[in-house]
């Protein structure tokens, strides 16, 4: 499966995948206000076309912003999904983790998201104490990861937009 870059002709399909693999309302959540007018990563955004290209040309997507957390830079990686038929093959994994190789190969350091702890740990992702997303979010799903040893070390504070 070759990944490739996202452009920028992809973005509805992309926005298309995120509405169907998503709840209704997705943009309501607070993660979302930290993109609000931030442009994603573009490196770091990735693609896998689906094989057939029966779905459409993207079977799955993953997307990085920057942020900062307590005044430290960090990417917040997300969304991420699959489409429906496509789920359980290993794409979500090989999306994540080839998004994290090529965010440390950039230089970048930490990264956040909110997300389920149980997938997200096979990652390296582990609870954040106190790292402070904008309410209402549940502090359990709030997930750190390191991609340089300690650069979590000392961060804390409240998350907030890059911009
Ligand atoms: C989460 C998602 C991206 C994973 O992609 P995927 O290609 O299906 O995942 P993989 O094939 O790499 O991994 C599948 C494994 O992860 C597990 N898994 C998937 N989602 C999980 C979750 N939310 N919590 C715990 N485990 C989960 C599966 O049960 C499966 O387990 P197994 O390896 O023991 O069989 C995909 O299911 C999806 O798009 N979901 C809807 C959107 C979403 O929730 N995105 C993440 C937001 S935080």
């Amino acid at each position: 499966m070759q990944l490739r870059q996202e452009q920028t002709g992809d973005w509805w399909e992309v926005e298309a995948l995120f509405d169907l693999c998503f709840a209704p309302g997705r943009e309501a959540l607070s993660s979302y206000r930290l993109r609000d007018g931030v442009p994603p990563v573009a490196e770091l955004c990735l693609v896998a076309p689906s094989i057939d290209n029966v779905l459409g040309g993207i079977g799955g997507a993953i997307r990085f912003w920057p942020i900062r957390v307590g005044g430290a830079e960090a990417l917040l990686l997300g969304p991420v999904a699959v489409h429906p038929t496509r789920q359980g093959e290993g794409l979500g994994a090989l999306l994540i983790q080839a998004g994290l190789e090529k965010a440390a190969s950039l230089g970048w350091s930490r990264v956040l998201l909110v997300g389920d702890a149980p997938y997200y740990s096979r990652f390296g992702f582990a609870k954040a104490d106190g790292v402070e997303m904008p309410p209402p979010t549940n502090p359990e799903r709030v997930l750190i990861h390191a991609l340089t040893d300690g650069a979590w070390d000392g961060v804390r504070g409240p998350v907030t937009a890059a911009a």
